[in-house]
């Protein structure tokens, strides 16, 4: 029986919501599975060993399944014994305990959507999560039914590389093109973890033994010539490996982990059990062919599907609901990995500016969704920012409010409570609650509630009195469709500076402030409070929410001095440069004069360009365009704030000129030994290049032209060729040239060349042609596409004009193709509202009209929400 694909659906009918979760009427003991891989066909045979946990029909997800042959307890049902439709098999009176055996055929060769078992170029892979698994054969895909996986992969020798999860049991010969691996995979886990690799991969190898003397076999799968990239993830890996023995007492339970490295990926990675399989722009790192932030990103997306080992893979998900519960958990574990291995107040610095520029504008907006979200129409549109960002903010809530050693006791006591188990966030807050001692049951608000918090604060000085007294009062924006938002428990790190030494002033001196503000922070759990801190000698300056404690909007009064001078005196990075941030939005949004900002840098910066570059990089940090626009909730007009931000980049370029030129001449990253050393430099120098460009000074375009020519680094090699281009210098063309022939075979760093161009400020709609209609752009490669549209995006004058037909395009291209992608780019319109009009009124008619003709569950799910403000 043959099932028509993709039918069109009506997202109305299709909401699933959290409340009417059920149990599975059968579990699934064991599975065993044969896939033969065939050029124009894969035949997937299925035996489950099932067994009954409460009354009802068995429901086998499956869909675009070709169903050859169905038993139960080896007697072949005719077709009026089971009830098919496009998305299940539904089998009535089955015996408590039986054996469902099933054939069907499937076709990665054309499978378009990178869900499921698909063909890429020359490797077949799998992508299960959330629901891909029922792509690949009849089963109960869903989370919550656990089992012991057997897998043999059987394809044409041209593909040496057969891979599944757990241990190999065996290999062999069908004949003498054909040949077979059996694997083993020992882990009950759910089908969302399953993977199986089919291809013709190099592989690196090394070693690890646990801490409990387990001897690991690590390899990392790759395309010949990338080989030599996959040196940086294998350090990773290790180093994720000892690093959450020492911080989670979790040592690696299987005695190997495979990673296998794809160019065509919808996502970054996938933790399948014992089996990862990583886009190759999360693996491949090389100073060569990545640039830094690539390469930090490739050690924390390492960090990140290992941690998910236990954090996902041992304790996994009831349901999709409770997503965030593994997500957010193991961001909040990849965040303080990462922050091991450069400066904290860097890596702090770049995890708060991603959630304020995606989270904290989605929390405001149409797609506005709690972390737990209580209802759905299709999962894959719940991969946010909400559920990542903001998840891994509330457990750093709960982490900061805890310390170190009792957030310790709390998490192993989930271990110890949950190992095995398919969870709820419930759990989680029960078990961190009973480990630690601490009742945290109010932080599961911050999960079941959308929007961000604002938080207002006001402050007294009594000079008679020598007491200080802030105010809090938070609240939350009123949302039709959770009517009952309840106040939230919001941590506030703060600290009180003598304005005239600069010093801390003590916090903990009198006996109210001890009770209330431990360790400089101070827990808000109401909707409002007042604290007074005694034995203030003079007039202080308030930091508040130092390390961005707790995801709110800061509303405090702020003088530009007092901005000023916690940009000099500020010892928590990221409070310094969130001190920045605050002033220049103050600038370019609310017309305050630039002269305090520039003051306070040109005080500060000299002192720490050479201590820290890193965190010297980031202080000198222009919000985005795209940033501002977030900040912007009507009548944004894309073109007004491209002019102010551009005139105050030009001030600031021509206040610090001879600082920057000197700085930029006298930094050699090469002279540095460390690499996070070395990356600031290369981040300052490239900066003070394109400052020194606004300058229009010709000699720069030779600097940069030096440094494009000269260096094998690709962080430099970018940061000169941005330059000359977005400069539109006489050296552009040659260079552009001269990049894309050194690199045309290397897709990563193809895709910079692509996101470059396409980010040019004044790239025209002829430029997006170009990019689109070149020989090496790709459809069917979702890095190609976010290269150029993340280019375009860059740009909101542009975005905002013939950026819109192409999003559209786009998102009707693939509304078909690849709907996951699709639903994703598209969200790239969401604050259509916010635009001024005619442009309001356009955009939502391109909108409107695009909604006719779309099918996928994805898009028009998102369009739905997007039209609905
Ligand atoms: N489990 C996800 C991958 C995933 C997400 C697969 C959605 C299918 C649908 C994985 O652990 C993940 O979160 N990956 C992130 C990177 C990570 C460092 C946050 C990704 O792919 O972007
Ligand atoms: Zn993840």
């Amino acid at each position: 029986m043959n099932i028509a694909a993709n039918p069109a659906v009506e997202a109305a009918d299709q909401t699933v919501y959290l409340k009417d979760y059920k149990k599975p009427t059968f579990l699934v003991d064991s599975v065993h599975l044969d896939i033969q891989v065939f050029q124009d066909h894969t035949i997937v045979d299925s035996i489950l060993n099932v067994k009954r946990q409460t009354e009802g029909d068995f429901v086998l997800l499956g869909r675009d399944l070709e169903l050859k042959e169905i038993k139960v307890n080896d007697v072949v049902l005719t077709s009026d014994q089971y009830q098919l439709d496009t998305e299940q098999l539904t089998l009535t009176n089955v015996p408590d305990i039986a054996v469902i055996t099933t054939r069907v055929i499937i076709h990665p060769e054309k499978n378009t959507m990178l869900e499921g078992l698909y063909q890429a170029g020359n490797l077949f892979v799998t992508q299960n999560e959330p629901e891909g698994f029922r792509k690949i054969t009849f089963y109960p895909d869903r989370p919550d039914v656990l089992s012991v996986f057997t897998t043999r992969v059987e394809a044409d020798k041209k593909y040496p590389v057969l891979l599944a999860n757990g241990n190999l049991l065996e290999t062999g010969e069908v004949n003498a093109s054909r040949h077979y691996a059996i694997w083993e995979d020992p882990t009950k886990k759910p089908s969302y973890l399953f993977a199986c690799v089919i291809g013709d991969l190099a592989v690196l190898k090394d070693r690890y033994v646990t801490s409990e003397g387990r001897d690991v076999a690590l390899e990392i799968y790759a395309i010949e010539k990338d080989i030599p990239k996959c040196k940086i993830a294998m350090e990773a890996l290790k180093h994720s490996m000892r690093w959450d023995e020492e911080h989670y007492g979790r040592p690696y339970d299987l005695d190997n982990y495979m990673i296998v490295a794809v160019s065509q990926f919808n996502m970054g990675a996938m933790e399948n059990k014992g089996l990862n399989i990583f886009n190759t722009s999360c693996v491949l790192a090389d100073e060569e062919y990545t640039t830094d932030a690539a390469i930090m990103r490739v050690q924390s997306v390492i960090a990140h599907e290992y941690f998910h080992n236990w954090t996902g893979n041992r304790i996994t998900c009831r349901d999709w609901f409770q997503l965030c519960l593994k997500e957010g958990l193991t961001v909040f574990r990849d965040q303080s990995f990462s922050e091991d291995l450069q400066s904290a107040a860097v890596q702090r610095i770049d995890d708060v500016s991603i959630l304020k520029s995606h989270q904290f504008p989605e929390d405001a907006g149409p797609l506005s969704h709690p972390p737990r979200p209580d209802h759905f129409v299709e999962i894959n549109n719940f991969y946010t920012a909400t559920v990542y960002e903001k998840g891994a903010e509330i457990n750093r809530m709960m982490a900061t409010l805890l310390g170190k050693e009792k957030y310790r006791q709390g998490t192993d006591e989930y271990f110890k409570r949950h190992d095995g188990q398919a969870v709820t966030v419930e759990d989680w807050i029960s078990a961190l609650s009973a480990g630690s001692g601490v009742d945290l049951s109010a932080f599961l608000r911050w999960y079941n509630q959308p929007g961000t918090p604002k938080l207002q604060v006001t402050h007294k000085y009594d000079a008679v009195n020598q007491s200080y007294t802030l105010v809090f009062k938070q609240s939350l924006r009123k949302n039709d469709k959770y009517p009952e938002l309840k106040p939230l428990p919001i941590p506030v790190a703060l600290a009180l500076f003598n304005k005239d030494s600069g010093e801390q002033f003590t916090l903990d001196a009198d006996d109210l402030v001890e009770n209330q503000v431990k360790d400089g922070v101070y827990l808000l759990n109401s909707e409002e409070a007042t604290v007074t801190f005694k034995n203030i000698t003079t007039e202080p300056v308030v930091s508040l929410l130092r390390n961005f404690s707790a995801p709110v909007n800061l509303d405090f009064d702020y003088t530009d001095d007092a901005l000023a001078f916690l940009i000099e005196h500020e010892t928590n990075g990221f409070n310094q440069w969130q001190a920045t941030q605050t002033l220049l939005e103050r600038i370019l949004l609310e017309d305050h004069v630039a002269q305090p900002y520039i003051d306070a840098l040109k005080n500060t910066l000299p002192n720490i360009v050479k201590k820290d570059p890193l965190l010297a990089s980031r202080l000198l940090d222009v919000p985005s365009e795209g940033y501002l626009a977030s900040r912007i909730d009507e009548n944004y007009k894309p073109d007004v704030i491209q002019e102010k931000r551009n005139a105050l980049l030009n001030a600031f370029a021509k206040a610090l000129s001879s600082f920057f030129k000197e700085t930029y001449l006298s930094l050699d990253p090469k002279l540095q030994s460390e690499f996070s050393q070395a990356m600031g430099e290369r981040a300052l120098k490239n900066i003070m290049l394109s400052y020194m460009a606004r300058q229009g000074d010709e000699a720069v375009f030779e600097l940069a032209k030096q440094q494009f020519d000269t260096t094998s680094n690709m962080s430099e090699r970018l940061g000169a060729l941005k330059v000359l281009v977005w400069n539109d210098a006489p050296q552009a063309k040659e260079a552009l040239e001269k990049f894309y022939t050194r690199f045309k075979d290397e897709p990563l760093a193809l895709d910079q060349w692509f996101m470059l161009q396409a980010a040019h400020p004044n790239a025209t709609q002829e430029t997006i042609q170009y990019l689109t209609s070149h020989p090496d752009y790709d459809l069917g490669t979702p890095n190609r596409i976010r290269a150029v549209s993340g280019g375009l995006n860059n740009n909101p004058v542009n975005a905002w004009s013939y950026g819109v037909a192409h999003f559209i395009e786009l998102a009707q291209y693939l509304d078909e193709k690849n709907p996951i992608v699709g639903s994703r780019l598209l969200q790239v319109l969401s604050r259509w509202y916010t635009l001024a009009e005619p442009k309001r009124t356009e955009v939502k008619e391109e909108l409107t009209k695009l909604k006719e003709t779309v099918k996928s569950k994805n898009v028009v799910e998102t369009l739905n929400s997007m039209l609905s403000v």
